[in-house]
């Protein structure tokens, strides 16, 4: 396949910067990633160059801009734990607002004119009601979502000034691993449901938290939109298409449109994996929504966009195994049964 243009992937050492190294290289693209791997894997960087940098050093983002031939940026590198952002704000402010900033300054600088942004639901704070769409009210609930929609709001403003072009995706919950083994989530400390509950099943951890079962939900815990990560990675190489086929700056929703309550989340884990969850119940935790599901309608007819692998039991089938977990097989009706 000829190759298309470098791509500069900042956080291209994390769990979705890495996938969506992979699906760029699968595309024709090269990525080159700028991570300083705080949370980050050198080793899941495998499809194009590392360069061990910080993106608030806008120096060496212009360097790897300039050394590489660089067109555009997907910007994933960020700290994204809503718990610590609480406790530390400043700290996000400063390397989620202060990276985009820097990096803005270096595109602009350098004549990068496109840029695919991880912006998050998290933006959109409790919204009351069904699926969100995308002009929902942003009105984030804690400094993480707030640093996102800042963000968001850079772009906005830099985009009418300089004519520079971004989508800004707002990922639901990323989740599930690289279907040929590749890849998989590695968050240390580890904060999202599924990879828990999988640590659980397998004797990693004690027994899941479940906090909160009295919201207003089919079963009192809290409901998530759950997308597997190849297809978040394949979004973004849509949205890098779409840029340079020279599509407007645009925000749009990555999800797959199908909510989840925690509970069904622990049930389809004993069909897949065939074993029990081990989980305790809680008091609802300070900050949780009751429920975040995504309108996934602008992306697809923008991007052409759709989930491919987000059915629930396909997600955790990809990622059981990074897990020590056997995934059943499925039998042509759907069910699974014991390997
Ligand atoms: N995981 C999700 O469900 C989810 C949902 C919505 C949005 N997001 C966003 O997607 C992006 C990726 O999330 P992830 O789950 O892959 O997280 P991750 O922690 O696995 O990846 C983030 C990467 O960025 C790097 N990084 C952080 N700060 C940096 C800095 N100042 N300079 C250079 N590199 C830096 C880290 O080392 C890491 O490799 C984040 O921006 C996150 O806010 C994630």
């Amino acid at each position: 396949m000829p190759r298309r243009f470098a791509i500069l992937v900042t956080g291209g050492a994390g769990f979705i910067g890495s996938h969506a190294c992979k699906a760029l290289h699968q595309a024709g693209y090269l990525p080159v990633t700028v991570d300083n791997l705080t949370t980050g894997h050198a080793d899941a960087v495998k499809w194009g160059p590392l360069v061990h940098a910080d993106v608030r050093n806008a120096a060496a983002l212009k360097d790897a801009i300039k050394n590489h031939g660089i067109k555009a940026v997907m910007h994933f590198a960020a700290s994204a734990y809503v718990g610590e952002s609480m406790a530390r704000p400043a700290f996000y402010y400063d390397n989620n607002a202060g990276g985009m900033i820097s990096l803005i300054n270096a595109c602009l600088d350098t004549g990068v004119d496109k840029v695919v942004f991880s912006s998050s639901c998290a933006t959109y704070g409790s919204p009351e009601g069904g699926p969100i769409r995308e002009d929902t009210p942003q009105a984030p609930i804690n400094p993480y979502g707030r640093s996102k929609l800042m963000c968001e709001e850079m772009l906005h403003d830099c985009s009418a000034a300089h004519g520079l072009r971004f989508a800004a995706l707002r990922y639901f919950n990323a989740a599930g691993a690289d279907p040929e083994g590749d890849l998989s989530e590695r968050h240390d400390p580890e904060t999202h449901l599924l990879p828990l509950a999988l640590q659980a099943t397998s004797g990693r951890r004690g027994p899941l938290q479940v906090f909160g079962t009295d919201y207003p939900t089919r079963d009192g815990s809290c409901e998530r939109d759950y997308i597997h990560v190849s297809d978040l990675a394949r979004g973004h190489v849509l949205a890098a298409d779409y840029l340079a086929e020279g599509g407007a700056s645009t925000a749009l929703n990555l999800g797959s449109g199908t909510g989840h309550t925690i509970f069904e989340v622990l049930e389809t884990i004993r069909s897949v994996t065939g074993k029990t969850v081990p989980h305790d119940l809680a008091p609802r935790r300070a900050g949780d929504p009751p429920s975040l599901t995504a309108d996934p309608r602008l992306a697809q007819q923008t991007l052409g966009f759709r989930t491919e692998r987000s059915r629930l039991d396909q997600i955790i089938r990809d990622a059981a195994p990074s897990f020590g977990l056997a995934a059943a097989r499925e039998d042509r009706h759907g069910r699974h049964a014991a390997e």
